[in-house]
């Protein structure tokens, strides 16, 4: 069981981020061990040049993720974890995959629609391109499994599609490119605005006031916290009349890494909301202290961090080089394979 996933080095990482995602990228470096395969993590620079951007800023952003990553347990002795532009193949795969990518497919995305309605000087080609440039990321590992959110969900029906019309268009019977199967968390999918319950955390269309950043001060996040709606009632059990009270208990839950329902047993004896939002703060704190410290370490040394990329993109291209090899061969591109 291979795993592949990409995380954008743009925006600063909330709860959302961490729990959702972050935590599975973790979790999943053992599982992929324990199952005599890999974990592939990437760093999607070439994803982040498809709408408006600063050069200098990628590459900081790129180094604040990689540290990021590092600090919240990825391990480059358990993993793979690269910087996408590290990875020529990804490119290359790209242009190939296009000739079995359906235009309409394209014209359906829902990010495109969203992307490009928010873009002001130009909508790019990259812009439109951008699921079958994750595609290549995804197939040139022959990975299994796909932890991403929600929203990603169609492009990984995507690059499921473009995988098999591969397959049956060039494979002459063989499977020469997996076809993946995404896996969506249950819990950190779950994690909303702190001030707009019925929104998801997010960096982009959430408020600042609702949205807890992993590297936020443990000051900031306690605030946060403190103002995070709630609703009528007293009682702190969830439901879906208690959207606010729902996300908090789901909070403490994932922080704390045990069952919401268990959160519900201890906070009965509560005396109101105000003790859960502290046992949440508290909860929240601890868990991110650590990964603030180490982060703070691990982004002062840049020059190290460069070398784990370095070395993660040297182990990426001996998977992603044979894959886009054979895709070649089978395609009829450039010369004849040595046989
Ligand atoms: N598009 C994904 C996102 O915005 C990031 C991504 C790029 C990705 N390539 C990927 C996710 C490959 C999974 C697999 O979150």
């Amino acid at each position: 069981m291979r795993i592949f996933s990409g995380i954008q080095p743009t925006g600063r990482k909330h709860l959302g981020n961490y729990i959702g995602a972050i935590r599975q990228y973790v979790a999943g470096q053992r599982r992929a061990q324990e199952a005599g395969d890999l974990a592939i993590y990437s760093i999607v620079d070439l994803h982040a040049t498809t709408v408006s951007y600063d050069p200098a800023e990628l590459r900081e952003r790129c180094l604040d993720t990689t540290a990021l990553l590092l600090a919240a347990g990825l391990d480059p002795e358990l993993c793979i974890l690269f910087r996408q532009g590290d990875v020529p193949e990804h490119t290359e795969l790209t242009w190939l995959l296009c000739s079995v990518t359906a235009h309409g497919d394209l014209n359906r995305m829902h990010q495109f629609k969203e992307k490009s309605d928010s873009q002001r000087e130009l909508v790019s080609a990259g812009l439109f391109l951008y699921p079958v440039l994750q595609a290549a990321d995804v197939l040139a590992y022959r990975a299994d499994e796909v932890p991403v959110g929600e929203d990603q969900r169609q492009h990984v029906e995507l690059m499921r599609d473009i995988a098999e019309r591969f397959n049956a268009r060039f494979g002459d019977g063989q499977q020469i490119l997996t076809v993946p199967a995404h896996r969506i968390p249950e819990v950190g999918a779950r994690i909303m605005d702190l001030q707009h319950p019925e929104r998801k955390m997010s960096t982009t269309g959430g408020s600042d006031e609702g949205t807890v950043y992993v590297l936020d001060e443990p000051e900031a996040i306690r605030k946060k916290l403190s103002r995070a709606v709630t609703d009528s009632g007293t009682e702190i059990v969830r439901s879906l009349e208690k959207p606010g009270v729902t996300n908090l208990i789901d909070i403490l839950a994932a922080s704390r890494d045990v069952e919401p329902a268990q959160v519900e047993e201890e906070m009965a004896q509560a005396r109101g909301y105000g003790d859960l939002k502290a046992a949440v703060a508290d909860a929240v704190v601890e868990m991110l202290e650590p990964v603030q410290a180490r982060y703070a370490e691990l982004r002062g040394d840049e020059a190290a961090l460069e070398d784990v990329l370095a070395a993660g993109a040297e182990r990426a291209r001996e998977i992603a080089g044979p894959t886009v090899a054979d895709v070649r061969a089978v395609m009829g591109v450039g010369p004849p394979p040595a046989r």
